[in-house]
């Protein structure tokens, strides 16, 4: 089916909110026959849509499949700049990469990759993240803020902050996060943030927010080393949750936020991080690519960067590390 007539019937049946639409209608506003109509069904009953159809009312969608290509995120997308132009692709070395070469050609504040599966996927630390097929959201999006590029982790503390809140809109799961913005549930991470930055000195250029978020995959889809760390949002729910549905409630979190920091600095973006934060106030170790310290956890700056106070009363200020409570 061409992808604009495809658009279009989804459309329709988004709008007809789960209601029969008569054949002769959906014929008239995709100016097909009736008998094109019924090929249209069968192609997206194919893709994994399920639809009813009983004679004298038509057609309605019963349940939608679980992809996150840019159709099923922007049917339904509440968002004014974020993820209105998407990249989709099935299979991806890493989505930070072709968000990077996106970015660099000039793509558009709002961009965003989307992939079923990356193959070498990236986490901070230099380590690899595990990215299976069709189980979670493995996507970058691209902004271009207006601000110099110390004050970009700033930005990574707000996205953690709109997962946080699209999880638990979407899941009702209560969500933590450890600084500086892994998100766990029952103290495992099922949520990784990676930000990256193409910036000059004084200004940025763009920054790649890169999420990754276990949405769907059971215990035994982890590798056993890290099943004991992490966990996916079906498993602590204990159902299944729509990816595209999570995708767009995070676009439109991050929207809001971003707008709000835009306009009225990190003040209250910190105060809601610390609405969800676990680590402070508690005895940690942080390890840090330079070494390991232990001591209390103070609080963050203005500028998102980890204080915490050692045996002997020496603060020092972290600005990457994993830290275990
Ligand atoms: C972490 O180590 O906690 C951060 C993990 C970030 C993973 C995401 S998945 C989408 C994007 N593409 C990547 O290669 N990495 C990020």
């Amino acid at each position: 089916m061409q992808s604009e007539t495809r658009k279009k019937l989804l459309e329709l049946f988004s709008e007809a909110k789960g209601d029969f639409i008569s054949g002769q209608k959906i014929s008239e506003i995709l100016g097909c026959s009736r008998t094109a109509v019924w090929k249209h069904i069968e192609d997206l009953r194919k893709e994994g849509f399920e639809l009813e159809a009983v004679r004298r009312l038509g057609y309605r969608i019963v349940n939608t499949p679980d992809k996150v290509t840019a159709n099923e995120i922007q049917l339904g997308l509440k968002t004014e700049t974020l993820g209105r132009y998407i990249h989709f692709e099935e299979e991806v070395t890493s989505t930070q990469t072709i968000a990077q070469k996106l970015a660099y050609e000039g793509a558009k504040e709002g961009t965003l990759v989307v992939a079923e599966q990356q193959i070498a996927g990236r986490g901070r630390m230099a380590r690899n993240w595990f990215s299976p097929k069709g189980t979670g959201i493995w996507m970058s999006l691209i902004l271009r803020p207006p601000i110099p590029p110390q004050k970009a982790p700033h930005l990574t503390l707000l996205t953690a902050v709109a997962i946080a809140q699209a999880i638990q809109d979407v899941t009702g799961l209560v969500p933590d996060i450890k600084w500086p913005n892994d998100i766990l549930i029952n103290g495992k991470k099922c949520v990784g943030i990676l930000t990256e930055l193409q910036a000059e000195p004084d200004r940025i250029h763009s920054v790649i927010i890169g999420m990754g978020i276990n949405v769907n995959q059971t215990v035994e889809q982890f590798p056993e080393d890290i099943r004991a760390i992490a966990t996916s949002l079906a498993i602590e729910k204990g159902e299944k949750i729509k990816r595209a549905e999570l995708v767009q409630e995070i676009l439109f979190k991050i929207e809001m936020l971003y707008r709000q920091y835009l306009q009225h600095g990190f003040r209250p973006i910190k105060l809601l991080w610390e609405g969800y934060a676990i680590s402070i106030g508690k005895e940690i170790t942080a390890r840090t690519l330079s070494g390991t310290l232990r001591g209390m956890a103070l609080g963050i700056t203005d500028e998102g960067v980890l204080m915490l106070e050692d045996a002997d009363g020496n603060i020092h200020y972290i600005h990457s590390a994993d830290i275990q409570l």
